[in-house]
């Protein structure tokens, strides 16, 4: 394979190699790794299992059977389907709002949803820490955006108090932080919001399926606000087990998205048997607590062993300072036989590179002790 750093390609594409050379140089090179089948498994967003289960499978496979492969064009031409109909008004119940909407990823969803309902002269207020589709949603609309300090809702109040008062302000944030694990502070937003008559957006990515006594159906439920947030998105990529994403929030919103949304508009609709794993996963949620309950105890066993209480989540950053060492923790790991993501600035600030664990009820009780185990000798080496 040609090298793509190679300082002797044509001119035309010179910048590029220079580019790929640089980030060679500073330890930032991107490359899709596949994890190691021999190595367990602490980087994916499967917190459920869900990814195999038997349910998912059988319905997917039943839905290409029946339906084909490919849902043949948009949402607004020839792409929609009972099915997909019958999925979004599983997730209006699930998440209690008068409507849903599918969406084809988490990330086409953030974008498309800022950038139809917001347009140049209004005001988003933005967690610093917040995903970067959400980030490049807004630059899209053209809206002017206002970043406050991870979860500092004094700071945020300062910003919402900047805006003028007949300007349209929306509050967005994601509900648990990819990278850090954090949670939103939901009831103290709707506070917020309600004081200077804003609307909020909450980023549920990482909480749906996982957050919710009753219907596991995000933080907002967890914290009793389930009402109270103008529009929540998820995705059914993560603890759902598929891909795809959901839309939730009042019937003019939902429509608002349909008839404005370029990225609704104008990309093909998901196929079937994506559409029918996410319909049965969210049945699935619903009805098996015995997978969730199963990943709060490993959190808690983590929590214990490894002290970082401070935001019980099923995301547990490992700090470890600058980007190199999160690389050496990353090999030493591997050799320990455990995968854990290295995160390194740009994706996290400099200096605050980790190592990013993430749980799944299909860990044994016994592997996360052995990753805890390897973790705190690893620390005692000063040479990584
Ligand atoms: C908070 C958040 N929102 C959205 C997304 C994008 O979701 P998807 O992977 O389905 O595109 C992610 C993905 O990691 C995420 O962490």
């Amino acid at each position: 394979m040609p090298n793509p750093t190679d300082s002797t390609q044509p001119d035309n594409i010179q910048r590029y190699a220079s580019h790929l050379g640089l980030l060679q140089e500073t330890d930032r090179y991107r490359q899709c790794g596949i994890v190691d089948p021999g190595l367990l498994d602490f980087s994916s967003n499967d917190y459920l299992g869900l990814s195999q289960h038997p349910l998912l499978k059988a319905r997917a496979a039943e839905a290409i059977a029946r339906d084909g492969v490919g849902s043949t064009g948009s949402r607004l031409i020839s792409g929609s389907s009972d099915a997909i109909t019958l999925l979004e008004e599983r997730v209006a119940d699930w998440k209690q709002t008068e409507a849903a909407l599918v969406l084809n990823s988490g990330y086409q969803a953030n974008v498309s949803i800022l950038q139809a309902i917001l347009q140049p002269g209004d005001w988003v207020f933005c967690d610093a820490l917040n995903h970067a589709s959400l980030n490049d949603g807004v630059l899209l609309s053209g809206a002017r955006l206002a970043r406050y300090h991870h979860r500092d809702l004094q700071h945020l109040a300062e910003k919402l108090a900047k805006a003028p008062k007949d300007t349209l302000k929306w509050i967005v944030t994601d509900s648990v932080f990819s990278m850090d694990g954090t949670l939103a502070d939901c009831p103290a937003l709707v506070a917020l919001a309600d004081a200077f008559g804003a609307q909020i957006l909450l980023d549920e990515a990482h909480a749906s399926g996982v957050y919710g006594e009753s219907r596991a159906s995000g933080l907002s439920e967890a914290q009793g606000m389930s009402g109270k947030i103008h529009l929540q998105m998820g995705t059914f990529s993560k603890a759902l087990g598929g891909f795809g994403a959901y839309l939730a929030g009042s019937r003019t919103m939902i429509e608002t998205v349909i008839n404005r949304g370029r990225g609704f508009i104008y990309s093909t609709a998901l196929p079937p048997a994506v559409i029918a794993a996410a319909d049965a996963a969210v049945h699935v949620v619903q009805t098996e607590p015995e997978h969730r309950k199963a990943l709060w105890q490993r959190m808690e066993q983590v929590h214990s062993r490894l002290g970082v209480l401070s935001h019980p989540s099923h995301i547990v950053p490992l700090h470890v300072g600058e980007g190199s060492r999160a690389m050496g923790f990353n090999r030493a790991l591997k050799e320990a036989g455990f995968f854990l993501q290295a995160i390194r600035p740009p994706t996290v600030p400099e200096n605050t590179a980790r190592l990013r664990l993430s749980l799944s009820a299909r860990h044994t009780p016994e592997q996360v002790d052995a990753l805890c185990t390897a973790w705190e000798n690893l620390k005692k080496d000063q040479a990584i």
